[in-house]
């Protein structure tokens, strides 16, 4: 049985789980083709931002059908705002020299976050970097940045749910959806 959320009025919906679902299923397939030379001695490195790809990942990981590792970065530009601060606080810990990493992210806005963690994880010299996005808000974009994968192009709105915040709240809800402003 579905679950009812009480949070979900103030959402008009975008995407439903089983769209979701579908579209991820899509991806891994392509991701695990696009890969399918990695081992389990040189595995693809999945590096997750959070907080807000966190519940993406874990169900994109169990669509790739290849040799993954998982690791996570946190880097969050926007605070308790819905503006970006245009600041990207980066922490991690990765050793990524020679591998092949998926950067998995929730949603490119401006660009700026992807753009910094890509910068600082180069300078660590992976073998390539990709970037796999759930969302992708190209109106939104001031820095150059292509994702190899993406789930959707969504409009220049405040998106909510599947993992993604508002000011902490709604990321339990199963389905992706514009907060009314
Ligand atoms: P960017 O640096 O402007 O590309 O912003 C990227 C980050 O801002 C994402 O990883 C999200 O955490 C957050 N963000 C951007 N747009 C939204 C949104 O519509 N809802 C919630 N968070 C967002």
């Amino acid at each position: 049985m579905a679950k009812e959320h009480k949070q979900s009025s103030a959402i008009t919906p975008l995407f439903s789980a089983e769209a979701i679902e579908n579209r991820i299923r899509e991806i891994g397939t392509e991701i695990s083709l696009d890969f399918a030379s990695a081992t389990t001695e040189s595995p693809l490195l999945l590096i997750v931002v959070l907080k807000g790809a966190f519940i993406f990942a874990a169900d994109l990981l169990r669509t790739i059908t290849i040799p993954c590792i998982v690791d996570f970065i946190h880097a969050s530009s926007y605070g308790s705002r819905k503006i970006s601060s245009g600041n990207v606080t980066i922490k991690h810990n990765l050793a990524i020299e020679g591998r092949d990493i998926l950067l998995v992210e929730d949603i490119v806005d401006t660009g700026l976050t992807i753009q910094q963690v890509t910068a600082e994880l180069m300078t660590m010299k992976p073998a390539s970097l990709s970037i796999c996005t759930l969302l992708d808000k190209p109106e939104a974009r001031k820095h150059p940045v292509v994702a190899r994968y993406t789930g959707f192009i969504v409009p220049n709105a405040f998106i909510v749910g599947y993992g993604i915040d508002f000011n902490e709240q709604y990321r339990g809800l199963p389905s992706l959806g514009v907060l009314d402003s």
